[in-house]
């Protein structure tokens, strides 16, 4: 059991071999949504690939209890994803893929591991075009904004389990189904000699290259530091208003080339 109280700020325990999470003191005991490798078909390079049966697991609404009313107050929710370390095929393990609703962004952390956040950005007639693509490499601790009008996956390009916190508006549901129609995301990160190879998605009629980079280890509008948990701005949660108000914030700072 691997202790995450200083990765993640709450008192919770990951079993590495289960990827799956303890809760301890005044924290909820959640139970985790599953995403399973049948549900994840529509999006893999590879739709044959059957093993392993579960890949990735979300623990929802995860707070200490103290917290519960002002998290509601300020319509946030944080959430606990642990991804298992897998090649798919030739693939690395990621997940489904979303797009928000309107323009709202969304926060992660890297709490355990290392991840590729893969952020695709479509023309608004058209969803199979793509105008703008960001990979987000991030190492444990750092922070990764999720932009407004972007959808993202989550890649887990290490070999250990991929474990993620995010701070996002308690206010929408994600929208899944234009990743299933396209066939996953516009890009397909392989495994070559355990490196990453960008495959081209050829569902997409537009593919631009890919804008490679890397999280700022300080945004200091946001309240963000690598390192420091996040789960503390619970002190301090108009920091991140941006999640609720996109419009009203500027979002240049956020990656570094
Ligand atoms: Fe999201």
């Amino acid at each position: 059991m691997v202790s995450l109280n200083n990765l993640v700020g709450l008192d919770i325990k990951l079993d590495e071999n289960k990827c799956s999470l303890s809760f301890e003191n005044g924290v909820t005991k959640r139970e985790p949504a599953i995403r399973t490798i049948e549900q994840m078909k529509e999006v893999l390079a590879d739709d044959s690939v059957s093993q392993p049966e579960e890949l990735y697991y979300m623990y929802r609404d995860v707070f200490c209890l103290k917290d519960d009313a002002v998290i509601k107050k300020n319509k946030l929710r944080f959430d606990i994803t642990i991804i298992k370390p897998a090649i798919l095929g030739n693939e690395f393990m990621k997940t489904a893929g979303h797009y928000h609703p309107k323009d709202y962004p969304e926060l992660y952390e890297v709490v355990y591991g290392e991840a590729i956040c893969l952020q695709q950005r479509y023309y608004e007639n058209d969803f199979r075009k793509i105008k703008e693509v960001v990979a987000v490499k991030a190492r444990q601790g750092q922070k990764i904004v999720c932009l407004p009008y972007f959808g993202h996956i989550l890649i887990n390009t290490g070999n250990k389990p991929l474990v993620t916190a995010n701070w996002v508006s308690a206010e929408f549901s994600s929208e899944y189904e234009l990743y299933k129609k396209s066939k996953g995301a516009v890009y397909y990160a392989l495994s070559k000699d355990k490196e990453v190879s960008w495959q081209k998605n050829n569902f997409y009629t537009e593919i631009p290259q890919i804008k490679f980079v890397t999280p700022n280890d300080q945004m200091k509008e946001f309240g963000l530091k690598t390192g420091k948990p996040m789960y503390s701005l619970v002190e301090d949660l108009g920091k991140i208003d941006f999640l609720n108000h996109p419009d009203k914030y500027k979002y240049d700072n956020v990656f570094k080339k």
